[in-house]
Order: structure tokens, then sequence, then C-alpha cells
């Protein structure tokens, strides 16, 4: 009885969590698939410069992987949600991956002067947003990534349609010309 309540008290514990940043963020934790994972790191070049991004990493889902692939880059995991990043860091403890960085924090507020890939798995009005960010901020030619829903005003170098159970479409892009050099951080 007494083991029955605390599983309980625990399962409360985390699904409450869950469910508030859920509606913070306007997005739940959904992974990216594991095919449409493998075809997002094989559309990627065999080596990218400066630190790779995933805005809104979840479970890790997608920067686990990036940080094996690409051990000499720093990958840094940025979400929001208590649960997902605290199953992040147990994650990192266990799989020791000394060049990924876990952050608690709105992506929106990361400066990505640095960046030498950023992935994204958002719903489109962020998206939209995070254009925007990505026009003031990213050195031209970064590649980005995306899962789920384009940007509306770029053109992808690539897109491909994931063979998954919820039919994913991967959108590759480069960053054009940055309109606010200055938005560095
Ligand atoms: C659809 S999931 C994608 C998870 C992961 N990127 C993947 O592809 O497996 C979107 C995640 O973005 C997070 N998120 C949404 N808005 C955010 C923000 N402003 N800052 C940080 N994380 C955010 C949500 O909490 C959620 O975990």
């Amino acid at each position: 009885m007494t083991v029955a309540l605390i599983v309980l008290a625990v399962e409360i514990a985390l699904l409450i969590p869950l469910f508030v940043y859920m509606a913070i963020t306007g997005i739940s934790p959904v992974p990216t698939s594991r095919r449409a994972r493998r075809a997002a790191l094989a559309a990627l070049p065999g080596r990218l410069d400066g630190t790779l991004y995933e805005l809104g990493a979840g479970w890790g889902t997608v920067a686990f992987p990036l940080a094996q692939a690409f051990p000499d880059n720093r990958v840094v995991a940025i979400e929001l949600s208590p649960v997902p990043c605290l199953f992040m860091w147990l994650r990192a403890r266990l799989t020791r991956r000394p060049n990924l960085v876990i952050r608690r924090r709105d992506f929106l507020e990361q400066p990505l002067g640095d960046a030498g890939l950023v992935f994204v798995y958002q719903y489109p009005d962020m998206v939209t947003r995070l254009e925007a960010k990505f026009e003031a901020e990213l050195s031209p030619g970064t590649p980005v990534v995306l899962n789920g829903c384009p940007l509306p005003g770029w053109a992808p170098q690539r897109t491909t349609e994931v063979n998954d159970l919820i039919l994913s479409n991967l959108f590759v892009y480069r960053a054009p010309g940055r309109e606010n050099p200055e938005a560095d951080g």
C-alpha cells in the first residue's frame, strides 16, 4: 500500500509539470521518430563547424545521437520543460557525452551566432518566430533542419518524406545572409 502510494505520488509529481509545460510551450515533448532521426543525421554534412543546437530538445532523441556523431562539436540541447530536462540530465550521466550540454531555458533567449547547425521540431507559429530569429542571428550558410513543418519564407535545399508512422517531413536549409549581424551573443 505504501509503495503504491509512493509510485502514485511520483507519477503525479512528474505528470503535473509535464502538462503544465505543454500548456506553457504549446507543444508536447513528442520525440522525432527513429527513422526521421536517422534521415536527419544522414542529411548532414560529414563535418560541421561551431555549436550544434537542438531547440526544444525534449527527451534528447536528436541531441544525444548528434553528440555521438559529432564528438568534436559542442552540442547544446535546450529544453524548457523540467521533466524531459531531468530525463536528459539522467541520461547524460549514464551515457557520458562530454560534448553535450543540457540547458533548461527558453530557446528564444539563446543567442545562435556561434551555431554550426540548428535542429527544430516545433509547431507552425513557433517556426515562424524562429525564422525571424534565424535571419537575424545565424551565419550565412548555417545548416538548419526542421522536422514537421517548414520555415514559411525559406526554400529548402532538400525535403525528405520519412516512411514512419506519422509520415514525418524533414526540411534541410542553409541560412541566408544576415539582416542584423549585431545580434550575436
Ligand atoms: C515536438 S517536441 C520535439 C522534441 C525533440 N526536439 C525531438 O525532435 O525529439 C518540442 C519540444 O520543444 C519544447 N519547447 C517548446 N517551446 C520551447 C521554448 N520556447 N524553449 C525551450 N523548449 C521549448 C517542448 O517542451 C518540447 O519538449
